[in-house]
């Protein structure tokens, strides 16, 4: 039997080997991986020149594949450089991309009803909301796989950002994004009426104590929508839900429509993606919190990791100090934005600075101002303390210009004057990095006769000489009045913040006040009605722009 069965399994063997030498299989290539996903990058700038260079490095950093990237960019109302850095960018970078749509509006430079710059007005709510329809229907219509929008000052440092976000395969999704603060592009909590809502879950997954991606109420600034969900097609950004009752705010209006559509947000923080800069948007809930005991002026200038610039801008050449700024003035003087001198660089920076605060002071005719002049670390209680300060002062009745809570003392070898019945205050020396202050009416008027404009100081220098301390005589023979009545906090109230990455960066959070949405509680009921009120008001007049109307300018398109 069994040499039989040999017998069959030899001559099966045969056959086979016959047939394989008369039809030899073909000789197979390996199946090609698919192609990457066609993603549309949505980039919404303004008055990003100082961002832009970094930001736009990062994305042209991105891994994707740039032929399956199209990019679609508009920028508008614009006081600064904006519009010549993202043409300059898109002109050198247009032939890699799959396609590019360019959106840019130089006039009018600022929306009707905005205080400034940075000020969010409902009729900047309602052009943002209308841009990200306009960049989402873009997609739509392109049929991309995605589409990532992308605030112009967030940095996506992590080149595998998009491709990891893709691979988390959810409908809406946001990479967490570290800032020097707890700030960061997600809540964990959000209020009935749609408002921010401080939860304990929000700590442990900013600091990455847990780490994966979470169902939240809210992402914003960065996140990417997966357009080949289903539930996708019911996404909107614009016009808001006819059932939307919240505050008129673009994130907010947003996060109401992915509920209505039934899509979860999502956030991950499995990695480091990248970085943003703390905001001053309203829903920030600061301005609205500062404001109710003391008139704030919040132009906090934005500082960022060291990050390589892009590759596909020329490097602007120094302009000198004065040139720069007379430019400044002519563009700004309405929009009461403000120069400032970096502190790194010594040049000056379109962001903020003593003669135009003090314009803007003694325009509004502001009793007290806080002002910020850079990226702040609050110490503990700072809120309390000032409040006291103020508390002491106005009982004391104390003659005061300008009192620094934030400095560098330069002479240190003796002690200053502690003033008498006022709690932690002293009669300010020389000093140097004026990180913040509180202004008096009368000090701003002081400061603004000394006319900072003419005679360009920065304002590290500028303060120090008009309270008479300055060791330069040279500086102070410029000016005549130099009787500003300066004092300062001892201790200090505020410090300058860490560049992220430096050790204990976000331990800071943990021992001191950090003003963001994190360790406010704000009036919400009456920031809203206001809101919704101002919004009222605004809808019956007539639109300065309409975007989702208007096809995209031929010249725009001509202009790459
Ligand atoms: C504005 O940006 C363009 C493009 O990067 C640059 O060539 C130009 O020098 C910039 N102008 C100023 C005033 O910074
Ligand atoms: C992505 O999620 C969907 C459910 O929405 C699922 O059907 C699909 O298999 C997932 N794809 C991958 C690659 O995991």
């Amino acid at each position: 039997m069994a040499p039989r069965r040999w017998l069959g399994l030899l001559l099966s063997w045969l056959l086979l080997s016959l047939a394989g030498a008369y039809f030899p299989e073909e000789r197979w290539m390996p199946e090609s991986p698919p192609r990457a996903p066609r993603v549309l990058v949505a980039l919404l700038a303004r008055n990003a020149a100082h961002s832009l260079p970094a930001a736009l490095g990062c994305l042209e950093r991105l891994r994707h594949p740039k032929d399956r990237t199209a990019l679609w960019v508009a920028t508008d109302h614009n006081v600064d450089n904006t519009t010549a850095v993202l043409r300059e960018w898109l002109t050198n970078v247009k032939s890699m991309y799959h396609s590019v749509e360019w959106r840019p509006m130089e006039l009018p430079r600022s929306y009707p009803d905005e205080e400034g710059p940075k000020h969010w007005s409902n009729f900047r709510y309602e052009h943002v909301m209308k841009l990200r329809q306009a960049a989402l229907q873009a997609a739509r219509d392109m049929w991309a796989d995605y589409i990532l929008f992308v605030d112009s000052d967030n940095l996506l440092t992590n080149p595998d950002t998009l491709s990891l976000l893709i691979a988390e395969n959810k409908t809406v999704v946001a990479p967490m994004l570290d800032s020097r603060a707890a700030y960061s592009n997600f809540w964990c909590g959000m209020t009935s009426q749609g408002y921010y809502k401080r939860t304990p879950a929000y700590i442990p997954v900013r600091k990455r104590d847990r780490k994966g991606c979470f169902a939240v109420p809210m992402v914003h600034s960065t996140f990417l929508i997966n357009l080949q969900k289903e539930a996708s097609q019911n996404l909107v950004f614009y016009p808001p839900h006819p059932d939307y009752t919240w505050a008129f705010d673009d994130i907010i209006v947003f996060a109401f429509a992915c509920r209505q559509a039934e899509v979860q947000m999502y956030v991950c923080n499995k990695e480091v993606y990248g970085f943003l800069p703390v905001p001053l948007r309203s829903h920030s809930t600061l301005r609205d919190e500062v404001e109710s005991f003391m008139h704030v002026q919040l132009e906090v200038m934005v500082k960022y990791p060291p990050v390589e610039p892009s590759r596909y801008l020329s490097v602007p050449k120094k302009v000198p100090e004065k040139m720069g700024f007379d430019e400044v003035r002519n563009n700004i003087l309405k929009m009461k934005s403000i120069y400032r001198v970096d502190r790194r660089t010594r040049s000056p920076t379109l962001i903020s600075g003593p003669g135009w605060r003090c314009l803007s002071i003694v325009d509004r005719g502001l009793e007290k101002s806080v002002v910020f002049e850079d990226d702040l670390r609050f110490e503990i209680f700072f809120k309390r303390r000032i409040m006291n300060l103020m508390y002491d002062l106005e009982e004391e009745g104390l003659d005061w210009d300008l009192i620094y809570i934030g400095r560098k003392r330069m002479q240190v070898e003796h002690s200053e004057k502690a003033v008498p019945h006022v709690r932690n205050l002293v009669e300010a020396d020389y000093s140097y990095w004026t990180l913040g202050y509180i202004i008096s009416l009368q000090g701003a008027k002081k400061l603004l006769d000394a006319q900072p404009l003419s005679k360009m100081l920065p304002v590290d220098e500028f303060l120090p000489v008009m309270f008479d301390k300055h060791p330069v005589s040279d500086y102070m023979e410029h000016f005549e009045n130099r009787n500003l009545l300066a004092f300062s906090v001892e201790p200090l109230l505020v410090y300058p913040t860490h560049y992220t990455g430096d050790d204990g960066y976000i331990s800071d959070t943990e021992t001191s006040v950090v003003w963001d949405n994190e360790n406010i509680k704000t009036d919400w009921d009456r920031a809203k009605s206001q809101k919704m009120k101002e919004q009222q008001e605004l809808s019956s007049e007539a639109r300065n722009t309409d975007v989702l109307q208007s096809p995209l300018d031929s010249a725009a398109r001509d202009e790459l």
